[in-house]
């Protein structure tokens, strides 16, 4: 069932279901995360490998000292200007967390909301809530209720309906091993925007065999058609190979020629990245449905949420 109503989300969590729940980047799929059972169904609905650790929402900063054992400086004065925010921090877990949440790593990841619903639901808990992005493994991540109920509607019993999700990319990654400030996942919060608060920080180049945030894994966010990633030129000298109309095409800030209009997404006219972000999971999604032989996606500048676009393009494009 979708609905907006905060105490039936809270009546089902409380027993030990899960609900669906939204963020300001994607919906989640959300359970107790201090209930070992309802982590295991979190895994189970999800189909997702339990290698693969879950992200610990609360709803405020004084909490996450409940489940993790040191904040280092960086990671204070980053919640200062971005919490709650798309920003999820990895640091070393109290015995409290379920290992079965971490998936056996000595660091969990916590990530702060900022969706009214989300921490009214949050505030109302006396038990953080772990919570994937509520798309099955591999899969587009969802950013509206309805992306939810075609995929998860029949699996969970609630989905809380918050509205399109604002941001549209999940949330950036970030931890401090060796007090070296490490970007594991390019997220809605820009890396420049950490940056001008911190300095420097380093980029975990991607691993696709052990990734220490499979979200890194090289092939994820897939639609079901086939997915080429170029460059705008390239693009267009492709689509001189290949017939246009069963082609869709993914665009930045102009449609192509050629292709029927139908079969086109413009991400942002304006070229605005943000507004880019926000469009980028519905369009892939609607593209996916067309059923056409492939889908042409343009490549974004690669800077501010750019990165994190470009990010969720290539790993749809990885075969
Ligand atoms: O924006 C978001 O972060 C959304 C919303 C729902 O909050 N959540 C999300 O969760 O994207 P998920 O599970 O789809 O991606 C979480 C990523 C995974 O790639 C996982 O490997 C990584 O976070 N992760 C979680 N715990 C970790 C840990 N202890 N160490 C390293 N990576 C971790
Ligand atoms: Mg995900």
């Amino acid at each position: 069932m979708i609905g907006q109503d905060i105490l039936v989300a809270k009546n089902y969590l409380e027993k030990g279901e899960l609900v669906a729940i939204p963020t300001e980047t994607v919906y989640g799929l959300a359970g107790n995360a201090l209930n070992e059972d309802a982590v295991i169904k979190i895994f189970t609905v999800k189909q997702r490998p339990s290698f693969d650790p879950l992200i610990v929402h609360t709803d405020s900063w004084e909490k996450v000292s409940q489940f993790v054992s040191y904040i280092p400086e960086q990671a204070t004065l980053l919640a200062q200007h971005l919490v709650p925010g798309a920003i999820t921090f990895l640091l070393p877990k109290k015995s409290i967390v379920p290992d079965l949440v971490t998936s056996g790593l000595p660091l969990v990841a916590v990530r702060i909301p900022a969706h009214r619903l989300a921490l009214e639901l949050l505030q109302s808990l006396d038990f953080p809530l772990a919570a994937p992005s509520a798309n099955p493994f591999g899969y587009i991540s969802p950013t509206t209720a309805q992306h939810v109920a075609q995929q998860l509607g029949d699996k969970i019993p609630y989905i809380l309906d918050g509205g399109a999700c604002q941001i549209g990319v999940e949330s950036t990654i970030i931890g401090f091993e060796d007090n070296v400030p490490t970007i594991y996942r390019k997220g809605g919060i820009a890396i420049e925007v950490i940056e001008n608060l911190i300095g420097k920080v380093q980029l975990q180049e991607h691993s696709s065999s052990n990734p220490k945030a499979p979200g890194q894994l090289k092939s994820h966010y897939a639609p079901h058609t086939p997915f080429e990633l170029l460059d705008r030129g390239t693009l267009l000298a492709r689509l001189h190979e290949i017939s246009p109309k069963d082609t869709a095409i993914l665009a930045f800030r102009d449609y192509v020629p050629a292709v029927p209009i139908a079969n086109q997404r413009v991400l942002s006219p304006k070229g605005s990245f943000s507004e880019a972000a926000h469009h980028l999971f519905a369009y892939m999604r609607e593209l996916d449905a067309l059923g056409c032989k492939c889908i042409l996606a343009e490549q974004l500048p690669d800077i501010d949420l750019g990165r994190a676009i470009n990010d969720r393009l290539r790993r749809a494009a990885a075969k």
